[in-house]
């Protein structure tokens, strides 16, 4: 979809009179990838056809979810792992829904202030950089747990795709190499010997083979004890001696206690024929995301159009009161009692955004009071999947940054997150995405740490709609949301949803961060005029995600404008 400027009398609020959305002619639709029997769509081509494979080999969404998470962790170590967390939303075929919490913990040894100096104030990196940033994984669990529920196939089957992967190796894509080479300072300075993704020799190259021979045999323990081929043995034994060499705080008994918790999901309708279902807490997104789709029902976002001023204005301003809640309501709901019907309660959002101006932003000290510095790397990963029987899971797990806290388990071939820094390591004080906490998300033993990870699924008339989900820490939400409205009101094709370009506001900092190109001249004028700052920046997050057409198929879309990602479909 694009924007058309149809004219220009001057600025004001008569400018956006003269904005029109412009929607391409049915045949020059941009469509992804269209299957009538399946889909996997991730952010590397190798898992996503790992993923595809296992559901051609007569296995359903969660034996290709399963498989697909183990091939990113080989093939896609930014984020994908062994070593960190992450949420899964499942729909299915038969109507029944549920969530998985695999989200890493704090080990038991960890302390409300132990990221502050004397003075009580963060120590720069000590929560991002390093062994201290780690908590303990939850990755393993949770997909042991997802096959044992819901997954059809043998378990060696879906893990065995990875093995392979790791064994035989496999070619780096261009990005895959720029990122180990940016990487390569903070590996030399994070691990206590040198690691084999830094190359002796020279830097590495698209079109090199990466062979990850420690990776693959924790993946055949892995296989072939499941749980405890992790949490407990070797790999465990590998862990406690890596946190030993580098004082970090995990132990054998932060191991062995670690389990993945089923969630009841959170749902919402939008604009009555849809049910949106998401994740609860200890993640903000399901939470945000229906806030913020409340919000947007009382507003004609689609006669306005997408990314008119008067919708991105709106939209803003919803985002801006749904971050300030994040930072103060929101924590592990098994440690924290998160006040959810208030959040949801359709009367609360309406007072919230009754001062919602349409001629100027709200004063950011209106909305509640902070203070933060700025967004850094926003590394994570998400797929969806949906089988030829209408189930469907849509899940993302992180590492939190790039590579998590950098420190591979030695012997282990796979990264440590550093997921402590989603914690709020001090009242008001950012984290790397700038997203401030309290009480709510303070540091705890065992405690989760709040997450913004969305995974999400939208039901159309009671059937199977939408499976969407995105990297990109605090613009999680956002990101979602925008997709989610770019199908639901605008009618994009899931393609275009996911290629169009998007803009994020979180609050604080006080900004709207605009993908390069998203915006019109005309609307950023206008925007302006409104009060808005905005940054202009390169790609948000990168969005991978399934549509049921009504024909009954698939189209999967994969977010190639800003990732190697594929849509693999039959
Ligand atoms: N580590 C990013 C998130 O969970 O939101």
């Amino acid at each position: 979809m694009r924007i058309r400027v149809l004219g220009l009398t001057g600025i004001g609020l008569v400018l956006s009179l003269f904005i029109s959305c412009h929607r391409p002619p049915a045949g020059a639709r941009v469509q992804g990838t269209i299957g009538r029997q399946g889909m996997v769509v991730s952010t590397h081509p190798l898992a996503s056809d790992v993923g595809l494979a296992i559901l051609q080999q007569g296995g359903n969404a969660a034996d290709a979810a399963v498989a697909t998470f183990f091939a990113l962790a080989v093939v896609f170590p930014e984020a994908g792992n062994l070593g960190g967390g992450g949420f899964a939303v499942y729909r299915w075929q038969n109507g029944q829904i549920g969530s998985l919490d695999f989200r890493e913990k704090a080990p038991a040894r960890a302390s409300r202030d132990m990221y502050l100096d004397a003075k009580g104030e963060p120590i720069k990196n000590l929560s991002l950089r390093g062994h201290l940033a780690a908590g303990v994984p939850g990755a393993v669990d949770g997909m042991v747990e997802l096959h044992q529920k819901l997954g059809r196939l043998p378990w060696q089957q879906v893990v065995q795709p990875a093995i392979d992967l790791a064994r035989q190796g496999h070619v780096l894509t261009e990005i895959a190499a720029n990122n180990f080479n940016r990487s390569r300072a903070d590996f030399e300075a994070a691990n206590l010997s040198p690691i084999y993704l830094v190359r002796a020799d020279r830097a590495w190259q698209k079109g090199d083979t990466v062979r990850h021979l420690d990776l693959a045999r924790t993946l055949e323990r892995v296989r072939d004890q499941g749980r405890a081929g992790f949490y407990e043995g070797p790999t465990a034994d590998l862990i406690e001696q890596e946190m030993q060499a580098g004082k970090g705080l995990i132990t054998k008994a932060d191991l062995a206690a670690y389990r993945s918790a089923w969630r009841a999901p959170l749902t919402g309708t939008y604009r009555k024929k849809y049910r949106v279902i998401s994740m609860p807490p200890p993640s903000s997104g399901g939470v945000a995301l229906l806030q913020l789709l409340q919000g947007a029902e009382a507003y004609p976002i689609s006669k306005w159009g997408h990314n008119h001023s008067q919708t991105v204005h709106t939209m803003i301003e919803l985002e801006r009161r749904v971050y300030a809640d994040r930072a103060t309501h929101l924590g592990d709901p098994d440690f924290y009692k998160v006040p959810l019907a208030m959040l949801l309660d359709p009367a609360y959002n309406r007072g919230r955004n009754a001062n919602i101006s349409p001629v100027a932003k709200t004063p950011s000290q209106q909305i509640k009071e902070g203070r933060v510095d700025r967004i850094e790397s926003t590394e994570t990963t998400h797929f969806s999947v949906a089988d030829r029987e209408g189930n469907a899971i849509s899940l993302t797990t992180t590492l939190n940054g790039y590579y998590g806290c950098k420190v591979m388990v030695r012997g282990g071939g796979f990264f440590l997150n550093n997921e402590m820094d989603d914690f709020s390591v001090k009242p008001g004080s950012p984290n790397q995405f700038g997203l401030v906490g309290g009480e709510a998300n303070a540091i705890v033993s065992h405690k989760r740490m709040l997450s913004s990870m969305t995974p999400t699924i939208v039901e159309k008339n009671g059937k199977l709609h939408l499976v969407v989900g995105t990297p990109g820490g605090s613009t999680i939400i956002t990101g979602v949301y925008q997709v989610v409205l770019n199908v639901l009101d605008h009618g994009m094709t899931l393609q275009e949803a996911v290629n169009a370009r998007r803009f994020h506001h979180q609050w604080l900092p006080d900004n709207v961060l605009v993908e390069r190109g998203a915006l019109p001249d005309s609307v950023r004028q206008r925007l302006t005029a409104l009060g808005h700052q905005l940054i202009e920046v390169g790609n948000l997050c990168k969005v991978d995600a399934i549509l049921v057409r009504p024909d009954g198929s698939f189209e999967g879309a994969a977010d190639h404008t800003r990732s190697d990602g594929k849509a693999a479909g039959w």
